[in-house]
């Protein structure tokens, strides 16, 4: 098995989770590069459901290591009960996950400078997971960040905090709020983390020479989306990581020179949580119906997830900057009892046809969606593994995707389990991926 990226396409929740976990039997390590706990990937064994927030969605196999790397952003209150819910449900953690002593830490703090600065954003809020995201990258930027090496080094941490504090009681008082961080009470959490979490605290990017040195392959796994990248995402309603496909390189230490393939996760249609322009909006009954029956609900906040059609233009985006070799395009199974389905091939904004989407916000809020109809299949895909056994409807959908996106569409999801999988056998890259 060659090493591969995953990486979702839209904005979030595609279901990057069950086809890391559906690959990991193939490789020897997995490893995540960018986000922290905004991400939930679910992963659906059975009839077990576990939903991974920080650790990478390799940890359910036996003997892969799992890696988080330098580009997340790590919570160690968070990061400590997902260790202990994953035991409690029999999952084996002790060597098998190591965490980058270059990952920045989410503090208190964070927490508090994120719901503020939300709150004065008012209307125009991001609709973040209030989880401290954005201001721990902010820190990391602003060369202030405490990581996770610096919970081992205890006398560097009260040093590291003061500074942290100084920047955060500017803001704070700036607001006209009251800092209400015990400070002292923090320095000593962070040292019974770094005690317990010490021994998993390493070089990652080393770690993950050594393994593929030793002729290891491994998935490098992407959370949030391309739609949700800082850079070509649709800013400023986005996250604060590089969630494209390129962020494995900056995010894990991964040389561009080792990865051999990129694949693309994508939903049959398009959801998106929080705030920020949505073309395709389902709306009324119809939207209710599809978030009934794909279950779009946030796997991290619970929030509601807004549905709408798929939309060619930020797919053929996606295609382009994350450079895919070839994509999954995931939840087929939720469109099947339409009689009609709509894709969105370009927009209309101020008169014009856009082919693509504006990086200008208030010119991407004004687009408006141009559809095609394609009839639907009206019939159950649930649990289809062969294309072949597909409705030729449901195969003419997804050979319109693949056209109007110009990328190859190799694996099919119709459940969520991993057996509910098709993998396309005339594919170009089918004999890594056939079991
Ligand atoms: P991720 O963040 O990209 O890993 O995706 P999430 O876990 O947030 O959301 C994807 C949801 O869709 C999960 O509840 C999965 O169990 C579910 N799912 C994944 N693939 C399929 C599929 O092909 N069909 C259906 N019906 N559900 C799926
Ligand atoms: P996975 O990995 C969907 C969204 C939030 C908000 C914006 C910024 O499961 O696909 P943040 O807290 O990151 O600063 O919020 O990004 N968001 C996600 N939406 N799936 C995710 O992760 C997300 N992670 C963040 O809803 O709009
Ligand atoms: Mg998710």
């Amino acid at each position: 098995m060659p090493n591969i990226i995953i990486a979702g396409a839209q904005w979030g929740d595609e279901g990057k989770g069950k086809i890391v976990d559906l690959l990991a039997e193939r490789v020897q390590v997995v490893a995540r590069y960018n986000g922290g706990h905004n991400a939930g990937h679910t992963v659906i064994v059975g009839d077990r459901r576990f939903i991974l927030h920080l650790i990478p969605s390799g940890i359910l196999h036996d003997g892969v290591l799992c890696l988080m790397g330098n580009g997340m952003v790590i919570d160690p209150w968070a990061l400590e009960r997902e260790i202990a819910e994953l035991r409690e449900a029999g999952i084996t953690i002790d060597g098998n996950l190591r965490i980058s002593d270059r990952a920045h830490l989410i503090l208190p703090h964070h927490r508090e400078i994120e719901t503020l600065t939300e709150e004065l954003r008012g209307a125009r809020s991001i609709g973040t997971t209030l989880r401290g995201i954005g201001p721990a990258y902010e820190d990391k930027i602003g060369r202030r960040g405490l990581r996770m090496g610096d919970l081992v080094r205890p006398a560097a941490l009260a040093d590291k905090l003061t500074e942290a504090r100084r920047h955060y009681e500017l803001i704070l008082r700036g607001a006209g709020r009251e800092p209400m961080i015990d400070w002292d009470a923090l320095v000593k959490d962070l040292a019974g983390f770094g005690d317990r979490l010490g021994s998993r605290i390493t070089d990652v990017a080393r770690t993950l020479h050594v393994e593929m040195a030793r002729g290891y392959s491994a998935l490098f796994e992407g959370a949030q989306a391309t739609m949700l990248d800082v850079d070509f995402g649709s800013y400023p309603y986005v996250t604060s990581s590089s969630a494209i496909a390129a962020g494995a390189a900056t995010g894990l230490g991964v040389p561009l020179t080792r990865i051999d393939a990129i694949v693309g996760i994508l939903k049959a249609y398009t959801t998106r949580v929080g705030g920020g322009p949505f073309p395709t909006t389902m709306g009324g009954e119809l939207e209710e119906e599809i978030r009934r029956q794909g279950g779009e609900f946030g796997a991290s906040t619970g929030r509601p997830r807004r549905c709408g059609w798929f939309d060619a233009v930020i797919a053929r985006h996606a295609v382009r900057v994350n450079g895919f070799d070839f994509l999954a395009l995931m939840k087929l199974d939720v469109l099947d009892a339409l009689a009609e389905i709509r894709i969105c091939t370009a927009y209309r904004c101020e008169g014009e046809t856009l082919d693509e989407m504006p990086a200008d916000p208030a010119l991407f809020e004004r687009c408006e969606p141009v559809y095609e109809n394609i009839p639907g299949w009206q019939s159950a895909t649930v649990g289809i593994r062969k294309y072949a056994d597909l409705p030729e409807a449901a195969r003419r959908y997804i050979e319109r995707i693949s056209e109007l996106i110009g990328a190859e569409i190799g694996i099919i999801s119709t459940g969520p389990d991993r057996s509910q999988t098709i993998v396309r056998e005339q594919f170009s890259l089918a004999s890594w991926f056939a079991g």
